[in-house]
């Protein structure tokens, strides 16, 4: 079964746990890998899923999860995110308060999109999966809106001599995902997006934008964004093995490289290496009612279910426990920084 990496599972379900929301929604379901997440999170809670295939006709096939406590919009009933008429949702599940609602993406749709859908609507607490570096993956993302020359380690150099297109094509030889200047600038010297397209829905579609425009995204961004963080990867290159994202490019690790013992004491090195190749910066986000002037960026467990909706034998069983040491870490963190 594929879904989110062991990195964002362990995100969501400790962003769910730390913001105990009266409702979940999630865009992009799949085979259900992020309810069961969300679920561990919240027992009690409603769950909201869109997604155009429901996850139940995965259970033909193998494993799938599909949640009792859960209104699927899914199958002939789907409806994107933004065509949901949130407010008779709400009152069909007594919620007043759009604060107490967390909304997770996992639908590779533009995340600029999403935001403008998620502020009319009049939500609060965002969290995107994939949130993809400039220059890869199949949509705009937060993290490509944010990236611009002010902010650290953001804007960057096309010149074929700068110091950034030599350390580029050095790390290259390290990081299966990691972009040298040729990769990462598109035609005018377009670093910004993807190669200075803004890319949507899977890039099935994408537009060019200008630098002005892109960093306008930004300026609305910030505007609206009261918090931007980005949920680290939960341990370093050296203990997990991945060789897939530059550690360069992403926060501290939960579990600093070198600390082989506290990861070893966590469990963590009893899991398959692969289940932290997927990490893609997810994001979570807070919404201000009010716009901002001001803001700051700091910024394949094949999970294996029973058919019978029931848990068994799945790696994540085991995994939750990992999610609960780690989460301790975790708090503190929050508690001192954000
Ligand atoms: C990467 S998968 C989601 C994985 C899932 N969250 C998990 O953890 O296993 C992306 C999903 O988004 C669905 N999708 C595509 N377009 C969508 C849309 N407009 N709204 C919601 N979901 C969409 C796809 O059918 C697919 O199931």
């Amino acid at each position: 079964m594929y879904g989110m990496g062991f990195d964002h599972s362990f995100g969501l379900w400790f962003i769910a746990q730390w913001l105990k929301p009266d409702l979940m929604i999630e865009s992009g379901a799949f085979k259900g890998h992020s309810t069961w997440v969300l679920r561990q999170a919240m027992p009690d809670k409603p769950i909201v899923s869109l997604s155009p295939r429901h996850p139940e006709k995965y259970l033909k096939k193998g494993p799938a999860y599909v949640d009792e406590n859960c209104t699927y919009f899914a199958g002939k009933e789907f409806m994107d995110f933004g065509n949901v008429d949130w407010g008779s949702v709400m009152k069909k599940h007594r919620i007043v308060d759009l604060s107490r609602v967390l909304i997770f993406f996992d639908d590779h749709q533009n995340e600029l999109k999403r935001l403008k859908q998620a502020l009319k609507a009049g939500f609060k607490h965002l969290v995107f999966e994939d949130n993809y570096d400039t220059g890869t993956g199949d949509h705009y993302s937060f993290r490509q809106i944010c990236d611009q020359f002010y902010v650290r380690g953001g804007g960057h150099s096309c010149f074929k001599d700068s110091d950034e297109a030599r350390i580029r094509s050095k790390r290259k030889k390290f990081w299966e995902k990691a972009l040298d200047i040729e990769e990462l600038c598109g035609p005018g010297e377009a670093w910004w997006g993807v190669r200075g397209q803004m890319r949507d829905d899977f890039n099935h579609s994408n537009k060019a934008i200008s630098y002005t425009q892109h960093f306008q995204n930004s300026r609305f961004v910030e505007s609206v964004l009261d918090v931007y963080w980005e949920l680290p990867p939960v341990a370093g290159p050296s203990l997990t093995h991945q060789m897939r994202y530059d550690p360069a490019r992403v926060s501290i690790p939960i579990v600093e490289d070198g600390r082989f013992g506290l990861f070893q004491r966590l469990g963590l090195s009893t899991l398959e290496t692969s289940v932290f190749n997927g990490y893609t910066q997810m994001i979570t986000g807070t919404l201000l009612r009010k716009h901002n002037t001001h803001f700051s960026y700091t910024c394949e467990c094949r999970a294996v279910w029973k058919m019978s909706k029931r848990l068994e034998g799945s790696c994540f069983v085991s995994q939750l426990a990992l999610f609960k040491k780690l989460a301790n870490d975790v708090t503190e963190t929050l508690t001192n920084g954000i």
